[in-house]
């Protein structure tokens, strides 16, 4: 059985578009956004898509059309959802070193609000709107101490981390902030970190979070929202994954009798399984100790496995009558590192098509020039049509900026 993207074989897609590319299914996104309404419907969150997992203007535009938010965490992000057509008033504006000039540029559009993760930065942004003579509504990320059991790259609720502003300073911060005159005290937020597989510390940094606010409105700070950071993990391989239904009723149990605004900033949940890494098999080199499939993506294509020893499904597209060997899949890019895969038993041959499964998110966003690689087009899928929303890039476009000065 050939591999399909909706009602298109991937074959077809890599003859029209070439490889490495990646593809993504429309109604895949649209139904991951939908689990979180349906799931969450009762407390009727604002769903704030986090455009770093994948910020390709149609996927923005698309889940913008879907009623979605953004969590951004740069100028650059506002840029993209701005030119996607997206709301800068449902625009969450994230992230530990926000510049002056980009405060300035989110001020001026009009975001919903600055989760802001240090007291210095809480300067900053009452200076920048001082300027401008405006106010500035702000949320403070409070690091909630609560470990996601993730990978530690991606954990981000440890007091050993760098993130938010530490569980015991948060009602001095809010205070500070609350004598601010430039600054409008809108909500409180947290995020533990990415792929989380377990629920618990989801609902415990919402429990820990909540404490907060009920003291913040002893002391008069009353809040309008509560944000609880990223989503859920997702399926690569064969984890459990928390169930959404689950997460909602715990939260729905938790704010019961506070009037907040609930908003969730998921991003991989809402891509990840809606991507696939299309790839060609250039050699098949059989190694005295391991055999290796080169493919024509790579590390810079999809940097995941390199950097995380993440684990991404690979399957062949057309599967014909080779015998299965294991091989790790791996690109040409000159580092041990650039692996896709490791040790995978598949039936390939040279000029087989492979797909790199759950890579809608934190894949094409990631994606660098090492080796002055182009990075890969980009295609959306909806039904029996293609679009191509992302041009595969030139080697012109890469030399633009250089100059041979000497
Ligand atoms: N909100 C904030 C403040 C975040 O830092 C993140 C992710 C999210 C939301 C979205 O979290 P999600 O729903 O995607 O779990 N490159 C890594 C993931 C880094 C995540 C960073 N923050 C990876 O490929 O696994």
């Amino acid at each position: 059985m050939t591999l399909h993207c909706e009602n298109i074989p991937l074959a077809r897609l890599a003859d029209e578009f070439g490889t490495p590319l990646y593809v993504y299914s429309q109604s895949a996104l649209t139904e991951a956004f939908q689990a979180y309404t349906d799931a969450f419907s009762a407390l009727q969150p604002l769903i704030c898509y986090a455009v770093k997992a994948n910020g390709n203007l149609s996927i923005l535009k698309h889940f913008a059309s879907l009623g979605s938010g953004f969590d951004i965490v740069s100028g650059g992000e506002l840029a993209r959802v701005l030119a996607a057509g997206g709301d800068a008033g449902k625009t969450i504006f994230s992230g530990v070193g926000k510049s002056e000039a980009e405060i300035e540029f989110a001020l001026n559009a009009g975001v919903l609000c600055f989760n802001v993760e240090s007291l210095p930065e809480l300067d900053r942004i009452q200076a920048v709107a001082e300027r401008l003579g405006k106010t500035a509504p702000i949320s403070l990320r409070i690091n909630p101490d609560v470990d996601a059991k993730t990978h530690p790259y991606i954990s981000t609720g440890l007091k050993s981390n760098k993130f938010g502003i530490a569980y015991a300073d948060a009602l001095e911060a809010y205070r500070h902030a609350a004598r601010l005159g430039r600054l409008k005290i809108v909500g409180i937020d947290c995020h533990i970190g990415s792929q989380l597989t377990d629920l618990s510390p989801l609902v415990e940094a919402c429990e820990r979070t909540l404490l907060l606010v009920d003291k913040l409105a002893a002391e008069g700070i009353t809040l309008e929202h509560i944000d609880l950071g990223g989503g859920v993990g997702i399926v690569y391989d064969n984890e459990d994954v928390p169930d959404l239904k689950a997460y909602a009723q715990a939260v729905a149990k938790l704010m019961a009798g506070r009037p907040l605004k609930l908003m969730l900033e998921p991003g991989r949940s809402l891509v990840g399984n809606a991507g696939t890494l299309l790839t060609r098999v250039e050699f098949v080199k059989q190694g005295e100790e391991k055999n290796f499939v080169i493919v024509d993506a790579a590390m810079n294509d999809l940097m995941r496995p390199a950097l995380y020893e993440a684990y991404h499904r690979i399957e062949v597209v057309e599967p014909g009558n080779t015998a299965p060997f294991t091989a790790d899949i791996v690109g040409p890019i000159c580092e041990t590192g650039d692996f896709l895969g490791q040790n995978r038993t598949l039936a390939c041959t040279a000029g087989d098509l492979l797909a790199i499964r759950s890579a809608g998110a934190y894949g094409s966003s990631m994606a660098s020039n090492y080796n002055t690689r182009n990075r890969a087009a980009e295609v959306l899928v909806n039904g029996a049509e293609a679009k191509l929303i992302r041009r595969r890039e030139t080697i012109e476009q890469q030399l633009a900026n250089e100059q041979a000065c000497l």
